[in-house]
């Protein structure tokens, strides 16, 4: 990973009936692995919507390479925004088209008009075996005879077959067992080693999320509340940090415990407290 910075998100505000981009930013580094947390609703998705103009912000601007995907010239902006995949929320596979057109669409018309038909193919075959999948039994299926976990695959496929340099991936686990969200968890880390993408994740899979990123967003109410390393996360103090580390508990734990010494220091008579930590 270099110093470089490949996508930033410079003061970006975006609001719909309520506020709900209050000045983001964020340097995302060439080759660099960053997911972003958040609850529901607070603009994740909207975020990376902001990164190829699928939702224009209201204020601030999205460079990539340090060029505006909305203020550059209109065919820039059209090159800047083909270096990117977007791996959308449920997979979002066309139905009524089999594997090989789906994974097809992943790249422009004109690399499709470009290339021979074997190549085409080889192309194709390579970037689903790159996710797991033998593409002589899935090649010719439709995506209803798929599981879910294979239809997450078939569009991680679509997003690596046009080689882009940039990837964000819309809750690419949401609605996988734990099995399955590992596989497509450890495919979205070797992607990232083998071609050097630059990935952004959205993902309530907090443990997944610190396993495979370099570093690691909060969203909360508009505004980026953490960013760093998961490390830094794991040891971060701040409740909703601590929340979405899994130390809910603890952090209970630690409120009541705090609650029960300082009624102690009050307790004139000494009586007994019910000592309840909940864990
Ligand atoms: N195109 C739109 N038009 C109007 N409101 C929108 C639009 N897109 C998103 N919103 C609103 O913006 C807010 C943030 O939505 P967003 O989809 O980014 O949430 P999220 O953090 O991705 O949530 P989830 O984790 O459930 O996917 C929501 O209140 C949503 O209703
Ligand atoms: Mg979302």
């Amino acid at each position: 990973m270099t110093a470089e910075i490949t996508i930033a998100y410079e003061d970006v505000y975006k609001r719909f009936d309520a506020p709900v981009l209050s000045g983001v930013s964020l340097s995302v580094m060439r080759g660099e692995t960053i997911s972003i947390l958040g609850t529901s609703g607070t603009g994740k998705s909207v975020l990376l919507k902001t990164t190829i103009g699928l939702i224009t912000p209201d204020r601030g601007d999205v460079k990539i390479d340090g060029e505006s995907v909305y203020h550059s010239s209109g065919t820039r902006i059209r090159d800047l925004r083909k270096t990117v995949r977007y791996v959308f929320q449920y997979a979002a596979l066309f139905d009524s088209l089999n594997i090989f057109d789906n994974v097809a669409m992943g790249l422009e018309p004109e690399t499709i008009k470009s290339l021979d038909k074997n190549v085409m193919l080889e192309r194709i075959a390579t970037s689903l075996e790159n996710v797991n999948l033998d593409p002589r039994k899935v090649l010719s299926k439709l995506p209803a005879e798929l599981s879910g976990g294979m239809r997450k695959r078939v569009g991680l496929a679509r997003a690596i077959v046009g080689e882009p340099r940039i990837i964000l991936y819309d809750e690419p686990v949401t609605g996988l067992d734990p099995v399955n969200s590992a596989t497509v968890n450890r495919l979205i880390m070797s992607i990232a080693e083998r071609t050097k993408v630059t990935s952004i994740v959205v993902t309530h899979d907090v443990e997944g999320a610190l396993e495979m990123s370099h570093r690691v967003a909060l969203l909360d109410n508009g505004k980026l509340r953490f960013i760093g390393t998961p490390d830094e996360f794991r040891r971060s103090e701040d409740p909703l940090v601590m929340a979405f580390a899994d130390r809910q508990a603890a952090a209970r734990a630690a409120l009541k415990l705090i609650e029960h010494e300082a009624g102690d220091e009050d307790n004139e008579s000494g009586s007994p407290h019910a000592v309840s930590i909940g864990v």
